[in-house]
């Protein structure tokens, strides 16, 4: 999949708040680990600081206002005019606070990717670490899957647990969640980017290296064919 004048996946990132798992994946690329490398940002909030991010690092960044269009479609047709002109391959999104709508998931099938602060399907929708932790869970985590029409509902590629302890709040749960997210939301980037993950229905089944991956690889990511 990875291609064009630097031979990296291209990828556009959509963010609304603060941008940490976009600067996790923006070091991992400039670390030189990730067969990868973020094009563009896109936000729908004019002042996140994942815009703010982009710029430090010299990566085009705009903010697309949902209330400057008619309607979802219209709004969803400019970003995915403003990827496609920046040939990207791969939408991540980052942190952003918007189911997407039916036009962008059509036009990347199979080629969106979220995180969630929650082991789905579990704590799906806003608040993953609080849902967590009034349900009384012992353990959480984050997960990154392929994103479809419904609410965090598409296909799992990585999870990583963590315990919750007695005396978590909701800060507290999240900082150590967010750890585990900046690992591997760039883990699952570089599979795409190697082209080893096969969907079948709901399983995402990960191929085996053909040489070993020079992004440290997290020790089960899922299944191995
Ligand atoms: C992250 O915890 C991410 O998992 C969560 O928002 C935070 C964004 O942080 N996403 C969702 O809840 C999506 N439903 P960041 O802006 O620092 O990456």
């Amino acid at each position: 999949m990875a291609n064009g004048r630097n031979n990296k996946l291209k990828v556009g990132v959509l963010a609304s708040g603060r941008g940490s798992n976009l600067q996790a994946i923006i070091d991992a690329s400039e670390k030189g680990g990730l067969a990868a490398e973020v094009i563009c940002v896109v936000s729908d909030i004019t002042d996140a600081y994942a815009l703010e991010r982009a710029r430090i690092h010299g990566i085009d960044a705009v903010h697309v206002n949902p209330k400057d269009f008619a309607n979802k479609q219209e709004y969803e047709k400019q970003i995915c005019r403003h990827l496609k002109e920046h040939g990207v391959e791969l939408v991540c999104l980052a942190g952003y606070m918007r189911i997407v709508g039916p036009h962008l998931i059509r036009e990347f099938p199979n080629r969106i990717l979220n995180i969630h602060p929650a082991l789905l399907p579990s704590f799906p929708g806003l608040h993953g670490q609080r849902q967590a932790l009034v349900h009384g869970v012992k353990f959480s985590g984050c997960t990154v899957h392929f994103v479809d029409e419904g609410v965090d509902t598409g296909p799992i590629i990585i999870q990583s647990v963590v315990p919750v302890l007695d005396d978590d709040d909701e800060e507290t749960l999240s900082a150590r969640i967010l750890t585990e997210e900046h690992k591997i939301y760039p883990q699952a980037i570089q599979f795409i980017a190697e082209g080893r993950l096969e969907l079948r229905g709901r399983k995402v089944l990960l191929e085996k290296a053909e040489t070993e991956s020079h992004y440290p690889a997290i020790q089960n990511p899922g299944v191995e064919i």
